[in-house]
């Protein structure tokens, strides 16, 4: 497995399928099940990347960048018992310019949810993106349907731009009492761990209710999840899968997304309904 930190120490993909995983490290069992995608559709004789890169354009002021973890060997390590082939580890001064200019944006899907929630983050990501994808020129790139709202920014940006490149989309992976795995879990205390799976249990209780109203739905769910007295709803909206636009009424394709604070730490999560 080759480590690179240098875009000019990366060569070009030459004939093998290339897939991409994007990662910001930490890796756990949810980007372990992206990585195995990622080589089904690479093959045996394709290549596998992962990047690893704590993009601080995605981050707020204020939020969790100088935080977030970065175990750095025991991501190699995963990443090695997972036969793939490079990783492409960048520090930030390698991808951005202190005077850069230039951002990628997608104008429609990114306004609502976490985008109204979480100013620029979407742009922090399609830009990040669009770099990876220039320099990596993977033929396929793999992204988790947690980030429902990312995933389907990416695609829109792939049609937007004509990126020649196959965008995957691997299922979450959740902790035996249904809590979505995610790097951010870590930081909840053992009380807040313990409140924390009441997340899923409000979207299955939202997928199983006959109600076909958004707003009574939606309803459900905001009582479901105060009763974790720990839990405070950032937001809980049902929308279109594919426009993420709100909806009124309870039909195929409609997705329930949600983003829950326990102390200053904000998980997400999502279910198709209908
Ligand atoms: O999902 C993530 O981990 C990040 O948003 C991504 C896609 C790697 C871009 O920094």
């Amino acid at each position: 497995m080759k480590i690179v930190e240098r875009i000019s120490d990366l060569s070009p993909p030459g004939e093998r399928r290339r897939v991409l995983v994007p990662t910001m490290g930490a890796l756990h069992a949810g980007h372990i099940s992206l990585v195995r995608l990622a080589r089904e559709s690479a093959g045996r004789d394709g290549e596998v990347v992962v990047t690893i890169f704590v993009n601080p354009l995605q981050f707020e002021p204020g939020s969790d960048f100088e935080r977030y973890p970065r175990p750095e060997a025991a991501d190699e390590a995963a990443c090695r018992a997972e036969g793939v082939d490079l990783i492409f580890r960048p520090q930030p001064n390698e991808l951005y310019c202190s005077d850069r200019s230039t951002f990628v944006e997608e104008t429609s899907l990114s306004k609502r949810l976490c985008g109204a929630s979480r100013p620029g983050h979407f742009r922090g990501v399609t830009t990040v993106v669009t770099k990876l994808f220039h320099l990596l020129a993977p033929d396929a790139a793999v992204f988790g349907e947690k980030d429902f709202q990312q995933l389907a920014i990416v695609r829109r940006m792939v049609r937007d731009l004509n990126f020649p490149i196959e965008i995957l989309a691997g299922p979450t992976v959740r902790e035996p009492d249904g809590l979505a795995l995610s790097s951010r879990n870590q930081y909840l205390s053992a009380a807040e761990r313990r409140q924390a799976p009441v997340i899923r249990a409000a979207l299955l209780e939202a997928a199983r209710s006959p109600e076909d109203s958004a707003e009574r739905v939606l309803t459900l769910v905001r009582q479901k999840i105060e009763s974790a007295p720990l839990a405070r709803i950032d937001y809980a909206e049902i929308v279109g899968a594919d426009d993420l636009q709100p909806r009124l009424t309870i039909a195929p394709r409609t997705l329930l997304a949600v983003a829950i604070f326990f102390g200053r730490t904000r998980l997400i999560d999502n279910i198709l309904l209908g």
